[in-house]
């Protein structure tokens, strides 16, 4: 080699490792960078967040998620953790699913959103007429609110006042023990007096509580039930429909409940479904109520209604209920409402979700995933680890076998909580209850994994 070509070759050589040299430095400072410029994020979330249903002592610092792309959170540290539970029960078609992006995107460009009261829009237009199609024939009029809390208040008011219009007194409320339908006051109300509204019950108004039903009770609480009825001053019966979610997915039948509808409404009781966290097929059909003989008078939507991507809730009501307010006497007015009612983006996300949902690639996802956990189920059944698995559609729910009743305060709950996220799979269990809800993209091997680290708590449970 000639020294030209040597004396070019080492300069190349030099030059090519200055730069590799600089790309590394760079990269090493972005990563340096980006940790400590996430690490200052979740100083600045400690300062300044109190998050929700989060006790301030005794756990870990929050993870900082990024970026979600189907079933998958993605931390600032690169992990990829699997949603097990649609993300507090919301997200059906996938994280970040891109119809419903677009949808919101194009909405934004052309309404954000108006005021509600005296001006309507197309989204909102559509998305009752949708939700009317799909939900129980008797449903006639939609009442848009916020979450699900201002669902269950909606329908409550709605309730009240309806017998109020009519000059009649009917005062008292029926709702199930273990119930939940919200944090809001009239909620806390009707949902089961825990430790979690303890510091509240001084202000709760009076409910008549039953028991769940269960087969060895059933007969028990339904002449209790009927008792109340007869007693008279009923004015309404709120229940989650076939599956109590907060409490520990605590599920009772559907003939039981359509006895009792039919019982209430021979009396005179409007009968209040909670399907806040049952509806858009977590249950397997469209709706809870769609397993019932008997159709409720006001339904509560919220939680999956926009696929997870925006906060909405909706009541829904027959026509007899609504005719109780078609007066000229303005007190007859149903004074409620919220500053974003039906706002545009969150309708028109619903609409997209709606789209998905009713698609067949949907319902065949969602029929697969309660084959998959049904198959869980009879292979699991008499498994010394669990108690009482149970499933309903994409619902699976389990208890582990340990000492104490079953209780979100199970101390289990906190060791079970990190023991699945240290294997990247959020599951929020509730107590001692496991439970799986996943969004109806999950794949057969997703699912898989999510067994598999189930069977495997089964087999260190003595940690617990
Ligand atoms: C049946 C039911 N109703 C109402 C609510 C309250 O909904 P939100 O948290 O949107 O207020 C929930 C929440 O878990 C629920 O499961």
């Amino acid at each position: 080699m000639s020294f030209t070509l040597c004396f070019t070759y080492k300069i190349r050589k030099l030059f090519v490792e200055f730069f590799t040299f600089r790309i590394y430095f760079y990269y090493l400072r972005f990563q340096i960078d980006t940790h400590s410029f996430m690490q200052d994020l979740i100083k600045a979330d400690q300062s300044s967040i109190w998050h929700p249903f989060t006790p301030l002592f005794g756990l870990r610092e929050p993870l900082l998620i990024t970026s979600a792309q189907g079933c998958y959170l993605h931390t600032s540290t690169g992990k990829k953790i699997l949603d097990a539970i649609s993300s507090w029960w919301v997200n059906l078609h996938g994280h970040a699913h891109p119809h419903i992006a677009r949808a919101i995107a194009e909405q934004a460009q052309r309404l954000e959103h108006v005021i509600f009261a005296g001006f309507t829009h197309e989204p909102a237009i559509q998305l009752a007429t949708r939700l009317l199609e799909i939900l129980p024939s008797n449903q006639a009029k939609v009442f848009f609110s916020d979450n699900g809390s201002t669902a269950t208040e909606v329908a409550m008011k709605m309730t009240f006042q309806y017998f109020h219009n009519q000059g009649m007194k009917k005062r008292k409320i029926i709702a199930f023990e273990g119930a939940y339908h919200g944090d809001t006051f009239g909620a806390m109300s009707v949902g089961d007096r825990s430790p979690f509204n303890a510091p509240f019950q001084p202000y709760l108004f009076e409910v008549e509580f039953i028991p769940l039903p269960t087969q060895s009770n059933e007969d028990i609480v339904f002449s209790q039930f009927a008792d109340i009825i007869r007693g008279g001053e009923v004015s309404g019966f709120i229940f989650e429909p076939l599956v109590q979610g907060a409490s520990g997915m605590r599920m009772y039948a559907a003939e039981w409940l359509s006895k009792a509808i039919k019982l209430a409404q021979e009396n005179g009781v409007i009968c209040i479904a909670d399907e806040v966290f049952t509806g858009f097929g977590r249950t397997g059909k469209l709706f809870a109520s769609d397993y019932l003989t008997a159709q409720p008078d006001i339904i509560c939507l919220s939680k999956g209604i926009t696929g997870g991507f925006l906060p909405l809730g909706v009541t829904t009501c027959t026509q007899q209920i609504q005719a109780a307010y078609q007066s000229e006497d303005l007190m007859k007015t149903f004074f409620h409402g919220h500053s974003y009612t039906a706002n545009p983006l969150t309708c028109a996300a619903a609409n997209a979700s709606l789209d998905l949902l009713l698609h067949a690639d949907c319902q065949e996802n969602r029929e697969r995933i309660a084959q998959k956990h049904a198959q869980f189920l009879a292979q699991h059944q008499s498994n010394p680890k669990f108690h009482n698995i149970r499933q309903l559609g994409t619902i699976l729910a389990m208890e582990i076998t340990q000492s104490g009743e079953n209780s979100y305060f199970h101390e289990a709950r906190n060791a079970l909580y990190y023991h699945f996220l240290d294997q990247d799979i959020l599951l929020r269990p509730l107590g001692n209850v496991l439970y799986l809800v996943p969004p109806y993209i999950i794949t057969d091997a997703a699912l898989e994994l999510v067994y598999e680290a189930l069977v495997g708590v089964g087999e260190v449970k003595g940690n617990f």
